[in-house]
């Protein structure tokens, strides 16, 4: 499934009115959903687009050549914690948290307990510690702490015993594998809503150290807004957007909020796109002097 683009409309109606938009930075590329939007929507506006894996930078090398070659958009895979040095200042920043379908769909890149493949979870394959070394060899409490901070998960310690003891009898190596004894340790109690997706949601968060990345980047992208610039963030659960919340509140020296409620998909996004359905979108402005 290619990725569709989660908020769009609300996210062009809080670019439309930066003055003098000219610099865009989309620091989670994807499929460059966003990315084609402002590209066509703001055609004075040049493109920085980041991503950590380098599948998406691929994808977007070969799709979105024209934009390139015209030199409107430049594609850098890189960890967009790591950006925030640049010289560039950018008058609008969005950061689209979390994973993209085709990352969630490809079963080798193992994210999904829907589609059997390696315990892996790393956006960028490169980085050196994936879901399988976590589950294998993390202690029982510190597997608890994983699954209690990250995905709220309640019984975090009967799921953290129930690995510790499938593992003695041999390494958990699959999506499947994991997903079954977190079925087993905790039992179906929603129709519809696998017992395992917390645990899975906790575990990728921790692979790819997204709290700690999604921190920094905010700080070191403030200071490379243009004052009047916005920065636009799109989270996928609460714990994720509780943070950027009280971040924006801690910030309050370098500009503010442009609302004070969080921004949700309308009801007729999230029939056409149940992914889009835990969205938040929050949105900060950099003072103009
Ligand atoms: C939800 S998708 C973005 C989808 C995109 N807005 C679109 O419409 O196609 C999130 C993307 O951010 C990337 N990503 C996540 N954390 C990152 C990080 N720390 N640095 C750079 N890219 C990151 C992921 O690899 C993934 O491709």
């Amino acid at each position: 499934m290619q990725h569709k683009p989660v908020l769009l409309n609300e996210v062009l109606e809080f670019l439309r009115p930066i003055e003098n938009f000219k610099s865009f930075l989309d620091a989670t590329f994807g499929r460059g959903g966003h990315t084609h939007e402002v590209l066509k929507e703001f055609p004075h506006v040049k493109v920085t687009a980041l991503d950590r894996d380098p599948a998406a930078i691929g994808y977007g090398k070969v799709e979105f050549a024209s934009f390139i070659q015209d030199g409107r958009l430049e594609l850098i895979h890189t960890n967009y914690s790591i950006y925030g040095d640049a010289q560039n200042h950018f008058d609008g920043i969005l950061m689209d948290l979390g994973v993209s379908s085709p990352q969630l769909d490809d079963p080798k890149r193992g994210f999904s307990f829907y589609n059997d493949g390696p315990l892996d979870m790393r956006m960028n394959p490169d980085d050196s510690v994936s879901a399988k070394e976590i589950v294998n060899t993390w202690t029982e409490e510190e597997l608890a702490n994983v699954f209690y901070h990250y995905g709220d998960v309640k019984k975090s310690f009967r799921v953290a015993r129930a690995i510790a003891e499938n593992r003695k009898v041999k390494p958990i190596e699959t999506t499947g594998e994991l997903s079954k004894i977190i079925e087993r340790a905790l039992g179906w109690h929603r129709k519809g809503h696998h017992p395992a997706t917390e645990c899975f949601l906790a575990l990728r968060i921790c692979v790819n150290n997204e709290f700690e990345h999604m921190e920094k980047a905010i700080h070191n992208f403030l200071n490379i807004l243009s004052p009047g610039g916005r920065l636009l963030i799109i989270t996928f659960h609460s714990a994720e957007d509780r943070k950027v919340k009280n971040l924006f509140l801690t910030l309050k020296n370098l500009g503010e909020p442009v609302q004070k409620k969080v921004v949700k998909p309308s009801r007729e996004e999230q029939v056409q796109n149940p992914r889009s359905r835990s969205a938040h979108l929050r949105v900060f402005e950099r003072a103009k002097s």
